[in-house]
């Protein structure tokens, strides 16, 4: 997978020289090019924004500049549309991002990075690109404002990357962890040796090597874990892909199971 990223910052990612995703690198299942924005500026100051149309307060950066760098990326205008990078803006005013846009964007081939600053960037770029046909995506990691796309992107980044075939030592770990598959739901608790630490004890059933059981704590303590901590995904499980013993885990929990979705009856 290639990835561009595009920022007035792009010392930032050099973190990404650390750890599983610096492995990742030296082992070519990715290459990551930080460029710096300011290189397709042509004053002497370098300025990349602008004082925002109707007033307020902040700076907005400037789509001409943009404009430059992003058609040289992503190869516009001579690139056909089959091969073109995905174009991805980090921005607190998006959708959330989520596990399945992290999947869907692991099978890409090149994924280009914008990272706003100040303000954010001039609406108009995004919407230049759409309308060259360019897959365009805008997304929000979280309702918080932080000073620009630079984190945003590095955790969108680590997210989409571990799911790379050959990027996990042990591929199981992605399968069984949160909201992961059609009916997510959040991980149970882990637990390692030893059995019995400062007065605290490990679950008894995980130490009595009777696997179904095991199996079956493991999927209560996570029905339980997300109708307390994330009843939204408990009220988005499909009720037909249910097994009995999920069916009647909810329903102890307070939960009505008979239609599309589960609803909390109490
Ligand atoms: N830029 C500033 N805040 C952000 C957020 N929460 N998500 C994505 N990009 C951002």
């Amino acid at each position: 997978m290639d990835i561009d990223i595009v920022s007035v910052f792009p010392e930032y990612f050099d973190v990404l020289d650390l750890s599983l995703l610096g492995k990742a690198k030296s082992k070519g299942l990715i290459s990551v090019h930080a460029h710096n924005l300011r290189d397709w500026t042509h004053d002497v100051h370098q300025s990349v924004d602008d004082t925002p149309v109707g007033g307020g307060a902040g700076m907005v950066m400037k789509p001409a500049v943009w404009a430059e760098c992003l058609d040289e990326l992503l190869g516009l205008p001579e690139a056909d549309n089959t091969d073109r990078p995905i174009l991805i803006f980090p921005n607190p005013s998006a959708p959330l991002f989520t596990q399945q846009d992290a999947t869907e964007l692991s099978h890409a081939q090149h994924l280009v990075f914008g990272c706003g600053r100040y303000e954010g960037y001039d609406a108009r770029i995004p919407t230049y690109y759409r309308e060259r046909g360019v897959d365009v995506r805008e997304y929000s990691i979280g309702d918080y404002v932080l000073n620009g796309g630079e984190v945003a992107v590095s955790v969108m980044l680590e997210a989409i990357t571990r799911l790379l075939p050959g990027f996990m030592g042990n591929p199981d770990s992605i399968v069984e962890e949160s909201y992961t598959g059609g009916n997510a739901l959040l991980e149970h608790n882990q637990y390692t040796k030893p059995a019995s630490w400062r007065g605290l004890d490990v679950p008894a059933v995980l130490l009595s090597g009777d696997h179904a059981k095991v199996d079956r704590f493991r999927r209560d303590e996570a029905l339980k874990k997300t109708d307390r901590i994330r009843p939204d995904l408990i009220a988005q499980l499909d009720c037909h892909a249910l097994s009995k013993a999920d069916r009647k885990t909810l329903i102890e929990l307070g939960w009505e199971v008979s239609g599309d979705h589960p609803r909390r009856i109490s």
